[in-house]
């Protein structure tokens, strides 16, 4: 089938990538013309396992081509998806104005009866809005389905291809069934929903595992105080087939371009119907929290951190990928700046995206030994293998005091004892610190 995919930002482009590599014929649409010159040249903007791979087999079979000019591809094609962003207001809204913009060329582009597939995360109840406004600026008769993504960055492509469902929502049983026939290569579970429920599913399977992530700080922050260790408490909980072990590590909380976003769009979404949505209100403060766990556990050991040398390990909000939006090292060192540290960054590729924000108040290295140098603290903020590899007796050898906060709860503690590195690991009431 021709199709059509309007954002080649993160769910646009892998959207577009995994259709043409199932076998459709797909044209992937920006406004930024020096991405689509990336792109035609097969380098991918965003950073993702396998997808550059992809982009250049796809081009190369005549499946895949980018450009810039909508209206022409939208003409040649007998879908349109679109993939466009809805950052967060200051409100916690979702901004809906790339969504209406696109929506809008879409419908003046328009030469034939259509189907329009949103990937977007929209808040219930906008894609009837769309459909009723498309349907109004053109003379054509467009049907909208609703068909959210639940891939995670990072393990994208994967995630298309063993997917545990994939979400149509639609008034339009014709045009429900066009988008089942476009998937169904992808050999994933296929469930057909009312528009409105396709909505609410995205927003709901996102605050569900944000609470469980919330939850499960909360019993770590109770594990430290009672003695109990939260990987054994993780462990038990997640035996349980009616729990499920997914989701269950706790930590420095959950980051990145979702969660944050979407659960305080879910809460502002219950507040325009007057119901105050406490629970999610509580994960998303318990969040914001657990974030700053580690400064504060190292503002316990040492008072003043002022001209200290304290090494953060991880910028990223989670491995495999470069991403910082809303990533913990974000607070994080905003804090430690706030009490004049000396604060030295490692990331095997997120530096770049870091250093935009924080310029050289920080210094970065892509070298772990630089950082660990001399250093009196050191912060585990992103679960990398490379960090995950770093011995005791590294952390003894390089550092001038070792003192070890773990947000990732990825070392030994015996080890760590054993070395007498100092050793705080979130969740642990037996800490050695
Ligand atoms: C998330 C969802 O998992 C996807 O299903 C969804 O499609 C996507 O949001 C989206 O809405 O686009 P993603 O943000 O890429 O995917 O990342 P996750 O792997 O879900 O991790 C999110 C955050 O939770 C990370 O900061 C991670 O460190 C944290 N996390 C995750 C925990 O703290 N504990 C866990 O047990 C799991």
């Amino acid at each position: 089938m021709k199709i059509t995919v309007i954002g080649t930002g993160y769910v646009g482009l892998v959207t577009g990538v995994t259709l043409a590599d199932i076998g459709h014929e797909v044209t992937c649409v920006d406004i930024n013309e020096a991405k689509i010159k990336l792109l035609n040249n097969s380098i991918s903007p965003i950073y993702e396992p396998g997808i550059e791979e992809l982009i250049k087999k796809n081009i190369e079979e005549k499946r895949l081509q980018f450009t810039s000019n909508l209206a022409t591809a939208v003409q040649i094609s007998e879908v349109v998806y679109i993939a466009v962003g809805t950052p967060q207001n200051e409100d916690g809204s979702a901004n809906l104005s790339f969504i209406k913009e696109a929506s809008k060329k879409v419908a003046h582009s328009l030469i034939k009866d259509s189907v329009v597939v949103v990937k977007s995360t929209v808040p219930i109840g906008t894609n009837r809005k769309l459909e009723k406004m498309i349907n109004q600026l053109s003379n054509y008769n467009v049907s909208i389905v609703s068909n959210p993504e639940f891939l995670r960055e990072g393990s994208a492509i994967e995630d298309v291809y063993s997917g545990d469902r994939i979400v149509i929502g639609s008034d339009d049983k014709n045009a429900l069934e066009i988008i089942v026939k476009i998937n169904k290569e992808f050999n994933v579970p296929i469930l057909k929903t009312e528009l409105e429920s396709a909505e609410m599913i995205k927003y709901a399977s996102n605050a569900f595992l944000a609470t469980k992530i919330s939850f499960i700080n909360e019993i770590a922050n109770l594990c430290e105080k009672t003695g109990a260790s939260i990987r054994e408490v993780s462990k038990g909980m997640g035996m349980d087939t009616r729990i499920g072990s997914a989701f269950l590590q706790a930590g420095i909380g959950y980051g990145g371009s979702c969660f944050p976003k979407d659960t305080a769009a879910l809460t502002q979404i219950a507040g325009t119907y007057s119901q105050d949505f406490h629970l999610l209100k509580s994960v998303i403060e318990v969040n914001q929290k657990q974030q700053l766990k580690l400064v504060e556990k190292l503002l316990t050991i040492y008072p003043s951190i002022e001209d200290r040398k304290i090494a953060v390990l991880g910028l990223a909000f989670k491995p495999e990928t470069d991403d910082i939006r809303d990533a913990a090292s974000t607070q994080i060192i905003k804090a430690l700046l706030k009490q004049k540290a000396d604060v030295y960054a490692y990331d095997p590729i997120a530096c770049e995206n870091s250093q935009k924000l924080f310029g050289d108040t920080v210094k970065y290295y892509d070298q772990i030994a630089d950082v660990l140098d001399n250093a009196e603290a050191v912060l585990i903020i992103t679960e990398w293998n490379s960090i995950k590899k770093i011995t005791a007796k590294q952390f003894k050898k390089s550092m001038k005091n070792p003192i070890v906060l773990d947000g990732r709860l990825l070392f030994d503690q015996e080890e760590m004892k054993n070395e007498s590195v100092s050793y705080y690991s979130i969740g642990e009431g037996r800490s050695y610190v």
